[in-house]
């Protein structure tokens, strides 16, 4: 008999799930491919294509897309919102409906141990480096750097907490980061 949360769970068959996952109820995965000891908050999707590395913390009412990367130990916050079309449009030319055929997934990956706060958005395309904080409510639109700490809309870079990550001031004073090679 499957307890109280497992009723509202819709987990595919074609779910790769690793040991000891941990998901609550009312989430909806398909396609995905989630790691060992993951554990997966209430009101969440995971579509098609995305994986999930081990010991990653997923929080409640968060939408991860087709062509999203987390690797291990990455924890996402509640609400948090992936984007995997740039331009997305419900119909084409002909007023006929898009389908599969009709756009491109463009990918983002999130390295090793990274935090994603509440309610951050990530826009397409975009790497975000190992150990990375993206603050809550941020709109990420381009690459973060490993142990970089950012916020806002868009999200500026507003300290780096790692030796790894250079930092130079640019001629406006502004926090400019670049990872140092390894
Ligand atoms: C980004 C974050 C890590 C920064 O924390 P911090 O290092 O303690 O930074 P501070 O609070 O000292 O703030 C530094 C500056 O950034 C601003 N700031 C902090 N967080 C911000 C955010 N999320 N969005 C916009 N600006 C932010 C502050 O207002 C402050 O600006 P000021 O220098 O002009 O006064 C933190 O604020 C945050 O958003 N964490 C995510 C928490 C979360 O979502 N948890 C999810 C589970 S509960």
């Amino acid at each position: 008999m499957p307890d109280s949360s497992q009723l509202f769970q819709q987990i595919g068959p074609d779910v790769k799930l690793g040991r000891d996952v941990r998901i609550f109820g009312f989430t909806n995965l398909y396609g995905c491919e989630i790691g060992d000891e993951v554990k997966i908050g209430t009101f969440v999707e995971i579509q098609k294509g995305v994986r999930i590395g081990n010991r990653c913390k997923i929080s409640s009412h968060t939408f991860i897309c087709e062509g999203v990367t987390l690797e291990d130990g990455v924890f996402v916050g509640h609400n948090v919102t992936f984007i995997n079309d740039r331009y997305p449009r419900a119909t084409n030319g002909d007023d006929a409906l898009q389908t599969e055929a009709d756009w491109e997934c463009v990918p983002t990956w999130v390295g090793r141990g990274a935090s994603i706060g509440s309610g951050a958005t990530l826009l397409c395309g975009i790497t975000v480096g190992e150990r990375a904080v993206i603050g809550a409510g941020s709109v990420v639109t381009k690459d973060v750097p490993s142990g970089a700490v950012v916020a806002g809309n868009p999200a500026r870079v507003l300290k780096l907490h790692e030796e790894r990550v250079q930092t130079t001031r640019s001629a406006g004073g502004r926090l400019v980061a670049s990872a140092s090679p390894d």
